[in-house]
């Protein structure tokens, strides 16, 4: 039977299924690996189910020779070394489709714990600081009425408009090529250059790919861009934002305050936005509800047993061999 290695703890239905075609080491006590176990677990590996975190290289390939896919357990690949895969004819996949509703989600929710700084307020309470009312106590920002800003704009994008619909908000958009204007009209979305966007959102929000394309495109002359009573959302991947630069508009004041879940070199982060109340800060969660986690675990384990099992094309391929 094939080998296969799931570098990650996921769901038994998905180690189950798996099993089925092949034979499986999968690291169920979710075992942080080292470099060097992960080089030395992947070296018999026809298949491999990477998690976000794994960095696959030309290294990480050498010590993995045998090795036909890597079927990535998220959307986003940025981990992967796509042209060093493709190089070798190495197949790689990714999960899309099925986080877009729970990440649309999980960015309101970070939008509006930011605008209304329930993170703060909580930290407030806990720490038995709250002794009284006070009227003008915590005052936040609106959401209904304000406009959003999203730099990216593709499936999950789209999700983020439809739910700021809801709260009826106005929606610029930016991207290198504009959707097609019957999408634009049903999501009541206007496509702008970036300037305009930043100068006139309220919420800027961030959701597009990381490449060295879009490294650091949020950095001080952009922030320096935004309102000094706006928000910026990064649920897409640290490195876009300049986290130095971020810091300072935080802590300056010049921007209201920021809602992240990525970060540069995480689980690192910068420990300066520990110090800000302006911040609201996550582990990297956005796609992490069960029902979404369980459906990217199999869509990744239906992309290994199509190409290795089935001899058939991958389901999800981000390059093609
Ligand atoms: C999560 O960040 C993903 O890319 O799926």
């Amino acid at each position: 039977m094939r080998k296969v290695v799931v570098t990650r703890e996921v769901f038994k239905e998905t180690i189950d299924f798996l099993r089925i075609h092949f034979d499986v080491t999968s690291n169920q006590d979710d075992r942080s690996y080292s470099r060097d176990e992960l080089l030395s677990i992947v070296s018999e590996a026809e298949g491999i189910q990477t998690a976000g975190s794994d960095q696959v290289n030309d290294e990480f390939l050498d010590a993995a020779p045998q090795v036909k896919i890597i079927a990535n357990t998220a959307v986003g690949y940025n981990n992967i070394d796509v042209q060093a895969c493709l190089r070798r004819g190495v197949v790689v996949t990714n999960t899309p489709g099925v986080l877009d509703e729970c990440v649309a989600d999980y960015a309101l929710g970070l939008m509006i714990s930011a605008c209304r700084r329930i993170g703060e307020g909580e930290r407030y309470l806990r720490s038995g600081q709250w002794k009284a009312f006070y009227f003008k106590q915590m005052l936040g920002l609106d959401i209904h009425g304000a406009t959003l800003g999203l730099i990216g704009f593709g499936r999950i994008g789209q999700a983020i408009a439809r739910r700021a619909n809801g709260f009826g908000m106005r929606v610029l958009y930016h991207t290198r090529s504009r959707v097609c204007e019957a999408l634009e009209n049903d999501l009541h979305a206007t496509h702008v250059d970036k300037s305009q966007l930043l100068e006139e959102s309220d919420v800027v929000m961030l959701i597009l790919p990381y490449t060295k394309d879009t490294h650091h495109i949020i950095g001080e002359r952009e922030l320096s861009q935004m309102k000094s009573r706006s928000v910026l959302v990064n649920i897409a991947r640290g490195g876009i934002v300049d986290d130095a630069a971020l810091i300072k508009a935080l802590r300056d004041k010049t921007i209201f305050a920021a809602g992240l879940d990525v970060y540069e070199g995480e689980p690192q982060l910068n420990p300066e936005f520990l110090e800000l109340e302006n911040v609201v800060l996550s582990p990297h969660i956005g796609s992490a509800s069960e029902p979404t986690r369980r459906a990217m675990a199999m869509t990744a384990a239906k992309n290994l047993v199509a190409v290795l099992a089935n001899n058939e094309a991958p389901i999800n391929p981000v390059n093609s061999t």
